[in-house]
């Protein structure tokens, strides 16, 4: 049932179709698709939102990043004091609100964890980086800043489905490794009828614990969510690819494809350099591909990045500028689809 499931999601998600011969993967790896031709577009996910461009994790953010033609949308998530999901990156509220101004730390910090959902809700997201309070050109539906609860991205994703006439994506990660947070994901995700990769979702973890966790989680509910471990690639002495995960441990893909459908890479740490040979390895693995992050502001120089991981095979690219890795992403089809054979 759930290998029948992902069959049919890998023709309907580029990264599942470049899965590699079933054959060759453990017998309990999670079900992918069968071989087929190099993956149709790779995916554009909407790094916390249009987070070059306006404040991350923010609703006007999300609508942004779909309106520059982002395929998916990707909530990092942490608990508030209440029990509740809400997008933001870090675990603590500073860095992107304006808590330090409007409240007194708690238990010596701004951890989101000791916030209700309420007084987060009081608080104004700032702009980082390359980020503006505004766009040229854009007025969101909502304009007031706030932190979103992860229902409230889901709702903004099927709000803006309909309004772009195609379905978005959402790329939840965990970002804590903990089972209480693991449980309302699928929740949520559960209630707001996802089941599986033709839902258009993905679940990620740096934590290779969750992630087998949701694994085993999904199998007991019947659920086949794709679901993606976050890594830095590294070559083994006999020169197979493998990733590292917390605690400097080394996995090989083998071993990753028995729990997870695809790997979510850093593409720019010179320490663990993501490689044609990784890319090529991990879809022989069974495994999708997605790098983090792309975040040049500069068109040609993007271009540029994008083109490289792109030709290397990348599956999907988490982008700060949606509109920039369209641009490469639709660029590399077109050439792909007009060379001569
Ligand atoms: O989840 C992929 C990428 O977003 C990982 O980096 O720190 O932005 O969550 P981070
Ligand atoms: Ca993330």
């Amino acid at each position: 049932m759930r290998r029948a499931t992902l069959l049919l999601a890998g023709l309907l998600c580029g990264p599942l179709a470049h899965a590699a011969d079933p054959s060759n993967a453990p017998s309990t790896a999670p079900s992918t698709a069968p071989p087929t031709a190099p993956t149709a577009a790779p995916l554009v996910i909407a790094h916390r939102g249009a987070s070059g461009y306006l404040p991350e994790h923010t609703l006007a953010g999300y609508e942004l990043a779909v309106r520059l033609g982002a395929d998916y949308i990707e909530p990092d998530l942490q608990l508030t004091r209440d029990g509740v999901l809400v997008a933001i990156h870090d675990d603590t509220l500073p860095r992107t609100t304006n808590a330090a101004e409007l409240f007194a730390p708690r238990n010596g910090g701004y951890k989101v964890s000791d916030f209700t959902l309420a007084e987060i809700k009081t608080l104004t997201v700032k702009p980082t980086g390359t980020g503006k309070t505004s766009h040229p050109g854009f007025v969101p539906r909502a304009t007031e800043l706030r932190v979103p609860t992860f229902d409230e991205v889901i709702a903004l994703a099927k709000a803006q489905s309909v309004a772009a006439g195609r379905t978005i994506g959402i790329y939840p990660e965990a970002k804590q490794a903990d089972p209480v947070m693991e449980d309302k994901i699928l929740a949520t995700l559960t209630q707001q009828r996802y089941a599986s990769a033709a839902d258009k979702v993905f679940i990620q973890s740096f934590s290779d614990v969750t992630v087998k966790s949701l694994d085993a989680k999904q199998r007991a509910l019947g659920l086949t969510m794709p679901l993606i471990l976050l890594a830095h690639a590294v070559t083994q002495p006999d020169g197979s690819a493998a990733v590292i995960v917390p605690g400097g441990r080394t996995l090989s893909l083998r071993e990753v494809a028995a729990f997870a459908n695809g790997v979510g890479m850093a593409i720019a740490n010179p320490k663990y350099p993501l490689t044609k040979s990784f890319v090529d390895q991990a879809h022989a693995a069974g495994l999708a591909v997605h790098g983090w992050t792309f975040a040049k502001p500069d068109a040609g120089a993007a271009a540029d990045e994008y083109k490289a991981f792109l030709q290397m095979g990348l599956d999907g690219m988490f982008s700060n500028y949606s509109d920039l890795a369209v641009s490469a992403r639709d660029a590399f089809v077109a050439a792909r689809t007009t060379a001569p054979r």
